[in-house]
């Protein structure tokens, strides 16, 4: 069983100004495990792509939450499960190629899986259609590593 160090749970309407929130309030979650800027940045991204998914395609101007769940795992893994309870993907191996888009007409690139698989070490999507969609994605936060052994480091000096 991968041990699970913290955990936070937020719940927020599926309005565009809402995705801010969620970049702050994931910033500040990840915060604790000390990552560099680069890799917030990544976090940001991915997550704004998952959450905007959510609110764009999952929800389509319907009323609804979007759900995330961020959890600290051990060896300094980042876990995050974005949620909304929308409509729900036909064929999510199709939807994660790059360039596909259910939304050209909304100028969308088709890029937003690309960007969470590529920024994140690992992403899988369960979808029902009528049901919703889940996004879990996970990264290690490596400068987590080596803040510890820096700080070892300077207790044996
Ligand atoms: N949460 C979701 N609910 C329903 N459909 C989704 C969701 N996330 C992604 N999709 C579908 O997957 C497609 C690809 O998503 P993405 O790679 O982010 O590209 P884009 O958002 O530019 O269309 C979307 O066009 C949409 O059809
Ligand atoms: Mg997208």
């Amino acid at each position: 069983m991968v041990q699970i160090k913290n955990e936070m749970r937020i719940s927020f309407r599926a309005e565009s100004c809402n995705e801010a929130l969620a970049r702050s309030v994931v910033t500040a979650f990840v915060m604790q495990m000390d990552p560099s800027v680069g890799e917030l940045a990544d976090i940001k991204t991915a997550v704004s792509e998952a959450v905007t998914n959510s609110i764009v395609h999952g929800y389509r101007g319907t009323k609804g939450n979007v759900e995330l769940l961020c959890r600290i795992l051990e060896n300094d893994v980042f876990y995050i499960r974005v949620r909304d309870r929308g409509c729900g993907i036909e064929d999510v191996a199709a939807a994660m190629e790059p360039l596909f888009t259910t939304a050209p007409e909304e100028e969308r690139a088709g890029l937003g899986f690309a960007v969470m698989e590529s920024f994140m070490d690992n992403i899988s999507v369960r979808s029902s259609v009528g049901k919703g969609t889940s996004v879990i994605m996970k990264k290690r936060i490596l400068s987590a590593s080596l803040v510890k052994a820096g700080a070892a480091e300077d207790e044996r000096c």
